[in-house]
């Protein structure tokens, strides 16, 4: 019988029949979910987002696909050829507002999913005016948010400030930022960290200081069009991130903002001015709150809180569209919020999690997000269409190496001008 050569041709003919059936089949049992969380601490929350979704999606093999660099901007060009070649990951990372409606919905690459909204009760667990204001276009939502990350936020290293003599209390003036900087400089201190290998980094610590003089009505103002970016509260902006320079240390433009993290954390500088994202650094590196290390809102940024949302979308045309959906419906569950916010930094986006399992960074942050005043962050793709960060990022590396006030302002007001929702 094995010899029967009708058998033989018959058992070939099957398994030619049964090749695609089964690849199809594992095929259909991925989800390809795209990143750009790859430093210590982003890759291990990824990593228990993951987990999360396992149990509850169990049999799916995930495909990690990221592309390092902080920010997202070397993930985003990789993702745009993507998308505009018709090649699709199932699932990708975006901050709300202008990023995900401008780049993502508007073109037509992201499927609704309003009805996860409805079908479990996220109308209610979700922050409204996130979700309204910046997930939504034609009365349909289309993404899901793992976590809010705080943008203005000045980590210390708590030992090194000790050791100087220096005490940073619940907020910080600017004056009293610039004395301790001082103070570490006599000592022979970079006072702050900045690891610009990527220039956003530096963008995120103008932004930041440009939020701390223009407070959260001025930032509304600006992103209106009711305030110019020229107004001498702005060039007062660009003036204290020049003298911010005079402290930075010297290695920043070989630094990634991770390593300039890791630089605070060896006492290599005192402050650091990141979201926090940092939290997930420290915290991976086994860091003690308060002990180790410390917080306090950027200068003049305290009761303002830059937000920095990740969501997660559908692409259209997924090609595994059922784990996709349950990939973000697990996104949306409270074991995954509370599970990956813990280790992030970011907060839960559910405003119905159990406060208690959080430590006293996320607690602040939780009581910050609650009564401070929400402004979005431009750096991070939320508050201004691309062609606008694109024009400031390229504004501030002029500025590092030209330091012309007034060249930062026009180059803003006349992106601003090009770009008429960034007025
Ligand atoms: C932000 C993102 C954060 C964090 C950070 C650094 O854009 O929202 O989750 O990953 O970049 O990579």
């Amino acid at each position: 019988m094995r010899n029967n050569p009708y058998l033989v041709a018959l058992a070939s003919l099957f398994a030619l029949l049964q090749a695609p059936l089964s690849s199809r089949a594992a095929d259909e049992n991925k989800l390809e979910v795209f990143s750009w969380w790859t430093s210590g601490g982003e890759a291990a929350a990824l990593d228990a987002l993951f987990n999360v979704y396992k149990t509850q999606d169990p049999g799916v093999e995930i495909v990690n696909a990221t592309v390092a660099g902080g920010g997202g901007f070397a993930a985003r060009p990789v993702l745009q050829t993507r998308l505009a070649g018709g090649n699709p990951p199932d699932t990708w990372q975006t901050h709300p507002g202008w990023e995900l409606l401008g780049q993502y919905v508007e073109p037509g690459y992201c499927e609704p999913i309003t009805d996860l909204y409805k079908s479990n009760g996220w109308d209610k667990a979700f922050p409204k005016e996130l979700v309204v204001n910046l997930m939504t276009k034609d009365r349909q939502i289309y993404a899901v948010l793992a976590g809010i990350h705080r943008g203005n936020v000045l980590w210390y290293n708590t030992k090194l400030l000790e050791k100087n003599g220096i005490k940073v209390g619940d907020t910080i003036t600017y004056d009293q930022f610039f004395a301790a900087c001082d103070k570490l400089k006599a000592a022979g201190i970079p006072a702050l960290g900045v690891g610009d290998s990527q220039i956003w980094a530096s963008a995120q610590l103008f932004e930041n200081t440009l939020l701390g003089v223009v407070g959260s009505k001025g930032w509304t103002d600006l992103f209106s069009g009711a305030m110019q970016w020229d107004d001498p509260k702005v060039k007062e902006a660009i003036k204290l991130f020049g003298k911010m320079q005079d402290y930075v240390n010297p290695d920043h433009s070989s630094l990634s903002w991770d390593q300039a993290i890791k630089a605070l954390m060896e006492g290599k500088v005192a402050f650091s001015s990141m979201g926090d994202w940092a939290y997930g650094e420290f915290l991976k590196a086994n860091l003690k709150e308060k002990e180790d290390f410390g917080w306090v809102s950027h200068p003049g940024t305290a009761g303002s809180f830059i937000i920095v949302a990740d969501g997660f979308t559908l692409a259209k045309g997924a090609p595994h569209k059922e784990a996709a959906l349950n990939w973000l419906k697990s996104i949306g569950s409270k074991e995954a919020q509370e599970t990956f916010n813990r280790l992030k930094g970011s907060i839960p986006a559910r405003t119905d999690i159990d406060r208690s399992k959080f430590d006293a960074y996320h607690q602040w942050s939780m009581d910050s997000f609650a009564k401070d005043k929400p402004v979005a962050s431009c750096v991070h793709g939320e508050a201004a269409p691309a062609a606008f960060l694109q024009a400031l990022n390229d504004a501030v590396n002029t500025f590092l190496v030209d330091k012309n006030i007034d060249n930062f302002a026009n180059a803003l007001v006349q992106a601003a001008r090009e770009s008429p929702s960034a007025k």
